[in-house]
């Protein structure tokens, strides 16, 4: 059973009112944006097309979770990024930051490759559930323990192509 909890129309405005964060914060600077695969894939390619021109993207797949609703705690890289970020001014864009583990990993990985900056945007948070206190500089929704699905996220790869994000309740 599904049960709406953000809005299309809600997901619009605050993706909106995050592009003018980052926006603000790096001007005319040139920023990477890093699309952690899958399930950023909607809320990435919004949000990149409303920041200006000075953007540059990539993709990386990590994968700490099995098929179903937890996570196995271990994070693999399954595809890497395809840019040198030395020097570059990297945002990380995260579908959700639930434990943080996934994102204490690649936030670590990344940082190793001497970024000028590295930043996360994410578009959900559950702080609830963190395990890993891992810093995340945009947010745009923090939500309750519960399992979501939606704009990109999955419940064994299914539900990512909904256009808004619901509570998935068994039965
Ligand atoms: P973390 O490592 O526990 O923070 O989990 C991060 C990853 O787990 C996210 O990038 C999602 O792919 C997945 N995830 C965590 N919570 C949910 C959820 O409620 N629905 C779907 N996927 C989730
Ligand atoms: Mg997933």
């Amino acid at each position: 059973m599904l049960e709406t909890l953000i809005s299309e129309t809600e997901l619009e405005a605050k993706v909106s009112e995050m592009a003018r964060l980052i926006k603000d914060r790096y001007r005319d600077e040139p920023i990477l944006l890093v699309c952690v695969l899958k399930g950023s894939l909607y809320f990435f390619s919004d949000l990149s097309r409303k920041l200006g021109l000075n953007v540059q993207i990539d993709f990386i797949q990590a994968s700490s979770y099995g098929s179903g609703k937890s996570s196995s705690g271990v994070v693999q890289i399954r595809k890497d990024l395809d840019v040198n970020i030395e020097g570059l001014n990297v945002i990380i864009v995260e579908d959700i930051v639930d434990t943080g583990i996934t994102l204490n990993h690649l936030r670590e990985l990344l940082s190793t490759r001497r970024p000028k900056t590295l930043a996360v945007a994410a578009l959900l948070s559950k702080t609830e559930s963190r395990k890993i206190a891992s810093p995340v500089e945009f947010i745009g929704f923090e939500i309750p323990n519960e399992f979501v699905v939606g704009y990109g996220l999955d419940y064994a790869e299914s539900y990512r192509n909904l256009p808004y994000i619901a509570i998935l309740r068994e039965g």
